[in-house]
């Protein structure tokens, strides 16, 4: 079947060239939103963990009982990352959405992974079918985290705006994703083809469904506000006093590095 003609009157082709003309406008847009959106999740990130990595932790305030060693950090760190522990021993239903909605997000991204490498590694093969069903799930664990900040009156009391912006992003993300993935499909190899093109600095055609340009739209918005927004603690955690230090001040004396600092250069 032939294309319809925007201009009846048009030569054979002008819709052809239009059509081209349309694909290119847009696949340049999305390569220089997504080569901007890029550079300041990288270049933000970079620079507020170098903040928090120079921030003076001047006192010792390992959140107690806390381990005695450097080793025993290293794994309360891991049950925090892995399992949120400290969350789970504060509050059992914020735990339970919260972990809902980042083990699905893990295995979401991890499904992407396949637009962004050729040839795909076989664990990402392996987790495909499970990816596809976690997008309701990260849908049920952020309609969780979102409600608490609706119904109980001292959460949303200390909600702000940004907080429903973020929920609501991450909303319209699986959302449209999921869209795409069960009513109106895209065509994932010429997504594919955009995002290595991109990697190799040769973009090529970008599908001008609707779907995927709001997916994709909002996934860069998200990679924007990333590094400015409450969602920091992903990296944040690491640099967090109470949960780093380890319990030992009556072993060792603690001193803050510019205390050190000026107290050797005597101002
Ligand atoms: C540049 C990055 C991204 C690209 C190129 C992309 C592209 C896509 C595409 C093409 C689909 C449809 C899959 C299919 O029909 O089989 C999809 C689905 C989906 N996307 Fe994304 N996406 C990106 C980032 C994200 C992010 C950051 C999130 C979450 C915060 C996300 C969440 C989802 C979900 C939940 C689905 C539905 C389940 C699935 O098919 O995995 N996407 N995405």
């Amino acid at each position: 079947m032939s294309r319809p003609h925007l201009r009846p009157d048009g030569p054979p082709g002008a819709t052809d060239t239009l059509v081209r003309g349309e694909t290119y406008v847009l696949t340049t847009v999305y390569a220089l939103v997504f080569y901007v959106a890029t550079a300041l999740l990288v270049g933000g990130l970079a620079f507020r963990v170098w903040q928090y990595a120079t921030t003076p932790a001047p006192l010792k305030i390992p959140t107690t009982p806390a381990p005695t060693t450097r080793t025993g950090v290293w794994f309360r760190m891991a049950r925090e990352v892995v399992l949120f522990q400290s969350l789970f021993k504060s509050n059992k239903w914020i735990w339970l959405f919260g972990y809902l909605f980042h083990g699905a997000l893990a295995l979401v991204l991890l499904r992407h992974v396949r637009y962004f490498q050729e040839p795909v590694w076989t664990v990402i093969t392996l987790i495909q079918p499970f990816g596809k069903y976690a997008g309701f799930a990260m849908i049920a664990g952020l309609g969780g985290l979102w409600a608490r900040r609706l119904l109980v009156p001292r959460i949303r009391y200390i909600t702000n705006p940004s907080d429903h912006l973020m929920l609501g992003l991450l909303v319209a993300i699986g959302l449209s994703g999921l869209g795409m993935k069960f009513l109106a499909h895209t065509d994932i190899v010429a997504v594919k083809a955009f995002f290595l093109g991109l990697m190799r600095f040769n973009p090529q055609p970008l599908p001008a469904d609707p779907a995927l340009l709001i997916h994709l739209g909002l996934v860069a918005a998200l990679m924007i506000v990333f590094p400015f927004s409450k969602l920091l603690h992903a990296p944040g955690v690491f640099f967090s006093p109470t949960r780093n230090q380890v319990d030992n001040p009556r072993e060792r004396r603690h001193v803050a590095k510019w205390a050190t600092a000026r107290y050797e250069s005597g101002k």
